[in-house]
């Protein structure tokens, strides 16, 4: 079977992050069953708060152009994001709205274009209880019903993060490595099935 190529994006880029730890720990075991993961550091992408008044002055930044190069370029996407008061935290809406804004240009396709079909795997990770389950499902809508993304069933939100990770930074309870399990597996099935040929 090919390589699945996974791309990893975490909704905080906050040093010591509990979803960058899941990221990392979801990242970890996809790798270990013969996934090549390639993390985006969307703060890295430097896309300020959408404004048409950029947009219309200098166009779409570069940032989204690399995030629509890495979604080009992966079989999957993993979104690993916190929840702000029930909604997934802007930095990852943020950067999806300036990568619908892409227009097709020579051979690359449209941001929407380049998003449509792509299979994409949900977690989440919180000190509360709940562990972000509503900005999941949030997320999940927005995903599918404009970019046309596929998003697997299966996903997992890890309440109480903050007590979930060993010093090495792997899981505690089996039952969470078994749910991340779940969707990675589910991500690796979808992705394999609509390989072409
Ligand atoms: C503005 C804001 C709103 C938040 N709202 C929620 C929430 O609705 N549900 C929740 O479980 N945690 C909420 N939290 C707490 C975050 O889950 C917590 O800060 C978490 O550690 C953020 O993820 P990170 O560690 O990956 O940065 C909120 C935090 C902030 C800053």
């Amino acid at each position: 079977m090919a390589t699945l190529k996974l791309l990893a994006i975490s909704g905080s880029a906050r040093n010591g992050s509990l979803n960058g730890r899941l990221l990392a720990a979801a990242s970890h075991a996809a790798s270990s069953r013969g996934a090549q993961v390639d993390t985006i550091d969307l703060r890295s992408l430097a896309l300020p708060l959408y404004d048409g008044d950029i947009e219309a002055r200098t166009g779409v930044p570069a940032g989204a152009s690399s995030l629509l190069e890495a979604v080009r370029a992966c079989d999957a996407v993993l979104i690993v994001t916190p929840e702000y008061n029930g909604f997934p935290t802007p930095l990852v809406i943020n950067a999806f709205d300036w990568l619908s804004r892409l227009q097709a240009t020579g051979e690359r396709p449209s941001g929407l274009a380049a998003t449509a079909n792509k299979p994409v795997g949900l977690l989440a990770a919180s000190p509360g209880p709940l562990g972000g389950l509503r900005s999941m499902n949030l997320l999940r809508q927005y995903l599918q019903m404009t970019f046309a993304m596929i998003v697997v069933p299966q996903q997992f939100a890890l309440g109480r993060a903050h007590e979930a990770f060993d010093e090495a930074g792997a899981l505690n309870d089996p039952k969470a490595v078994q749910s991340v399990d779940n969707v990675l597996r589910s991500l690796a099935h979808l992705a394999a099935a609509l390989r072409p040929g």
